[in-house]
């Protein structure tokens, strides 16, 4: 596959990535293709997941696109064997699927259905997803990497009107150092990346122009601007390489400094 990479940490590998039809998602699936893993691209619309397997394959890449809910343990565990199937093992798996809800809402105005909704996808989403993973990787000689993404909200928030958010992503990277000490010892690395503002459409406040994110970044971060999603996928794809054999959970913060 084309590259701009002079590195292939993943060749013959498989990458698994919830949340790819997108965003930082599909800025991961394709940084793995790049470094010539087989990935396979999860969420629950079809087309979203099609069109990323469309720009890996159109690079010379392998990808499979599965639909699955990862509030469903169901979907999950038809998602690895999938994988599998397809590609003979897991050696990666990303958690990222999540989502934003209730935004602007201040703590005691928070619908409980926001609140619940982004328990529900953000942190029980990634602990049935961390399950069926490892209930696979254990079995492999190899063991796997498996990398959460938490958010730096969830680290030091600054931000009014994101309680229920940030409960979320400081309990995936709790989520995370609490696996990682349970499944080392099953040849399972488990580690998180928080990622800061990121040029995606989830760090648009509603309504906000590009213009407007841009001034908004100059004061609310000190590098001044937003993460690429290539700037995470790369401390997702250290920590899932053999770069990164002696890590184990850690919550790696790539936010330009917000949290400094
Ligand atoms: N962008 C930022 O500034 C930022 C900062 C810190 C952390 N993050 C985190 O980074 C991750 C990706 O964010 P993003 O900005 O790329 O958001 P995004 O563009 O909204 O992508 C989120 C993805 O998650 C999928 N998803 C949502 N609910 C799902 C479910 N129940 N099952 C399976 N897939 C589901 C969505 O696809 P479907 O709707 O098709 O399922 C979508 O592809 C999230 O965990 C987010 O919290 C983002």
């Amino acid at each position: 596959m084309t590259t701009t990479s002079t590195r292939a940490r993943f060749t013959g590998r498989t990458a698994l990535v919830t949340g790819a039809g997108g965003g930082i998602g599909r800025g991961i699936a394709l940084a793995f293709a790049r470094e010539g893993a087989n990935v396979v691209v999860a969420g629950r619309r079809k087309e979203p997941l099609a069109k990323t397997v469309a720009l890996i394959e159109g690079a010379g890449g392998k990808a499979l696109a599965v639909t699955a809910d990862v509030t469903s343990a169901d979907d999950l565990r038809t998602l690895v064997r999938a994988a599998v199937d397809r590609f003979g093992s897991l050696d990666v798996a990303v958690n990222n699927a999540g989502v934003l809800t209730g935004r602007g809402r201040l703590t005691a105005d928070l619908p409980e259905e926001d609140w619940r909704t982004m328990l529900d996808i953000n942190v029980t989403g990634v602990l049935l997803a961390l399950q069926a993973e490892v209930a696979q990787m254990r079995t492999q000689p190899d063991g796997g990497a498996i990398v959460n993404i938490a958010s730096r909200i969830g680290v030091h928030s600054r931000l009014r009107g994101t309680t229920g958010y940030a409960v979320t992503k400081a309990a995936v990277s709790v989520l995370s150092r609490g696996a990682a000490l349970d499944h080392i010892a099953d040849g399972v690395r488990i580690n998180a990346v928080s990622p800061g503002p990121t040029a995606t459409d989830m760090s648009f406040k509603p309504g906000e122009s590009e213009t407007d994110r841009a001034d908004r970044m100059r004061t609310e971060v000190p590098l001044g601007r937003v993460s690429t999603v290539e700037e995470i996928a790369a401390a997702v794809l250290y920590l899932a390489s053999d770069d990164a054999a002696s890590v184990v959970g850690t919550d790696l913060v790539v936010d330009g400094g917000s949290t400094a």
